[in-house]
C-alpha cells in the first residue's frame, strides 16, 4: 500500500520511518518532507502541508492507500473531512474533533462538561471583564489565545500587571490576530509535566509509553520556550496506576465525549498534563503526534504501526491491542538546533557526521529542519535534527543519544545537555 505522510519535521520523519517497517508498506511519499525523509528512501513531494486541494489531488492521482497527517493546521482546516468525502483513507481527527486543539475555549468547555480534570478558567472576548476576573481571583494566572498560535499563544503571568499586559496584547492589540480574539484565562498550576498520547479508533484507546519534553532552550529550563529541545519515554518515576488514572479520567472521557457529540475522535490524542498535588490536570489536548515526543516514543514500538493505524481507521483497534508490543527499555531524543534559535538563525549551513551518528547501534537520526544543497545536507530550520537512542534504561538511552549527537556538527549548533536529568 502506498502511503502519504504530511509534514516536514522530525515527527514526520519518525512517522514515515515507523510506517516503512511494515511489510504492507509500499512507496512512502512525504509532503513536503526534508533531506532526511528523502535520504531514508521516501519520496518527497513538493506540496505544502497546508495545501489541502493539492494534497487531495496528489493522493487521488497516485491512488494513495493511506494518508497520515503530522501537523495540526491541516487537521484544524478539515483535511480529514475533505479526503473522506472523496473516499480516501486518512488517519487523523475530523475538523470538529480537532477543535480539542484548535480552540482552547472549546477544549476547556468540553473538559468541564465531561468532568476531565483541568485548571479553573474563564473565557473572554473583551478586555475589561478579563482584567476584572484576574484582579478578583488575585492568584497567578495563565493567559491563552484561543486559536492556534504556533505554540506562542500561552503567557504564564506572575502578577496582575503581567496578566494585564498579556490580555491587552491579545484582546486590544491583536498580536495573534483572529487566534487571539478570544482568550482563556486560567489558574496557574504547578508540578511536573507529562505527555500521554494514545491511538484511538473513535471508541477504544491504545495508550503509548508516556513521555516528557523539554520546552525551554537552555539547560535547567532557562531561556525562552521552543518547539521542544528533547524528550524521553517513558518517564521512570511515573507509576502504572497514574497512567491508568489518566487513561480513565482524561483520555477515555475525551474519546467518549467526542463520540457522543457525533464527531468520533479517530487519530492520535495527545494530553499535555501537569501532575499537581491534587492529581493530574489537563493543560491542553493536541490532535496529533507530539514533536519531539514522537521521536522518543515510536522507536519503542515493536509492533507494526501501519496495522495499528488501519485498525483505527477501520474501527477495530480493540482487536489488535492484545498483540501490541513495546520495548521494555527507554528512548531518549536530543534536538540539535541552529545557533540563535528560537530567535533568528542562519540557514544553508553544511552538516557533518550524519552517517557516523546513524551508524551507532540503536540510534535513529530523524531530520527536522534540513534540506539538500548540491548533494549535501544543510540546515533549513531552527530545530535541525533529532537524535534518538534506545537503551535498556533511561541512563543508557541518554548516553547513547549524546554520544551519537557528539558526532554531528554544523556551525552554531547547540543542544541541551540535560535531557532527562531530573529523572536520573
Ligand atoms: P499549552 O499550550 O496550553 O499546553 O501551554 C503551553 C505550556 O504552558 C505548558 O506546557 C505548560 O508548561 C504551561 N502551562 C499551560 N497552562 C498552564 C497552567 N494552567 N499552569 C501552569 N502552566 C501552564
Ligand atoms: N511537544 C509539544 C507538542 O508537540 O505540542
Amino acid at each position: 500500500m502506498d502511503i502519504l505522510v504530511i509534514g516536514s519535521g522530525g515527527r514526520e520523519h519518525a512517522i514515515a520511518w515507523a510506517l516503512s517497517r511494515s511489510s504492507q508498506a509500499g512507496v512512502i511519499y512525504v509532503a513536503p518532507g526534508n533531506a532526511g525523509t528523502s535520504l531514508s528512501g521516501f519520496q518527497n513531494i513538493p506540496i505544502h502541508a497546508e495545501d489541502i486541494p493539492a494534497l487531495l489531488q496528489f493522493a487521488q492521482s497516485r491512488r494513495v492507500g493511506l494518508t497520515v497527517v503530522g501537523p495540526e493546521v491541516p487537521l484544524s482546516t478539515g483535511i480529514v473531512d475533505r479526503f473522506q468525502a472523496m473516499g480516501l483513507h486518512i488517519f487523523g481527527p475530523c475538523q470538529a474533533a480537532a477543535q480539542l486543539e484548535s480552540s482552547k475555549a472549546f477544549a476547556k468547555e468540553f473538559m468541564i462538561q465531561h468532568g476531565i480534570p483541568t485548571a479553573h478558567y474563564a473565557r473572554f472576548d473583551a478586555y475589561p471583564p478579563a482584567v476584572a476576573w484576574v484582579r478578583a481571583i488575585g492568584k497567578p494566572v495563565v493567559v491563552k489565545a484561543d486559536g492556534l498560535a504556533a505554540g506562542k499563544g500561552v503567557v504564564l503571568c506572575d502578577s496582575v500587571a503581567e496578566a494585564e499586559t498579556a490580555l491587552r496584547a491579545c484582546l486590544l492589540e491583536g498580536i495573534f490576530g483572529e487566534a487571539g480574539r478570544t482568550v482563556v484565562v486560567e489558574e496557574r498550576l504547578s508540578g511536573p509535566e507529562l505527555s500521554v498520547l494514545a491511538f484511538s479508533d473513535g471508541h477504544s484507546i491504545l495508550v503509548m509509553p508516556n513521555a516528557r519534553d523539554h520546552k525551554r532552550v537552555f539547560d535547567g529550563d532557562a531561556g525562552p520556550n521552543t518547539g521542544g529541545m528533547g524528550a524521553f519515554a517513558p518517564v521512570p518515576e511515573i507509576a502504572d496506576d497514574l497512567i491508568d488514572q489518566i487513561r480513565r479520567t482524561v483520555l477515555q472521557p475525551a474519546i467518549d465525549g467526542m463520540a457522543r457529540r457525533g464527531s468520533p475522535y479517530i487519530g492520535v490524542l495527545y494530553a499535555g498534563l501537569m501532575l499537581t498535588a491534587s492529581g493530574p490536570k489537563t493543560l491542553e489536548f493536541n490532535c496529533r503526534f507530539g514533536d519531539p515526543e514522537t521521536q522518543a516514543i515510536l522507536p519503542l514500538l515493536k509492533s507494526d504501526m501501519l496495522d495499528i493505524i488501519q485498525s483505527c481507521t477501520e474501527g477495530r483497534l480493540e482487536s489488535i491491542m492484545p498483540d501490541t508490543r513495546w520495548h521494555s527499555g527507554a528512548c531518549a531524543t536530543v534536538v540539535l538546533a541552529s545557533g540563535g534559535y528560537p530567535g533568528n538563525y542562519a540557514k544553508g549551513l553544511p552538516i557533518d557526521g550524519l552517517d557516523r551518528a546513524a551508524a551507532h547501534p540503536d540510534v535513529f537520526v530523524f531530520h527536522a529542519g534540513t534540506s539538500m544543497s548540491e548533494d549535501r545536507v544543510v540546515t533549513a530550520g531552527g530545530r535541525v535534527l533529532t537524535v534518538s537512542a534506545l537503551g535498556t534504561d533511561l541512563p543508557t538511552a541518554l548516553q547513547r543519544a549524546y554520544l551519537a549527537a557528539s558526532e554531528i556538527h554544523f556551525e552554531g549548533m547547540h543542544y541541551r545537555k540535560d535531557i532527562g536529568r531530573t529523572s536520573l
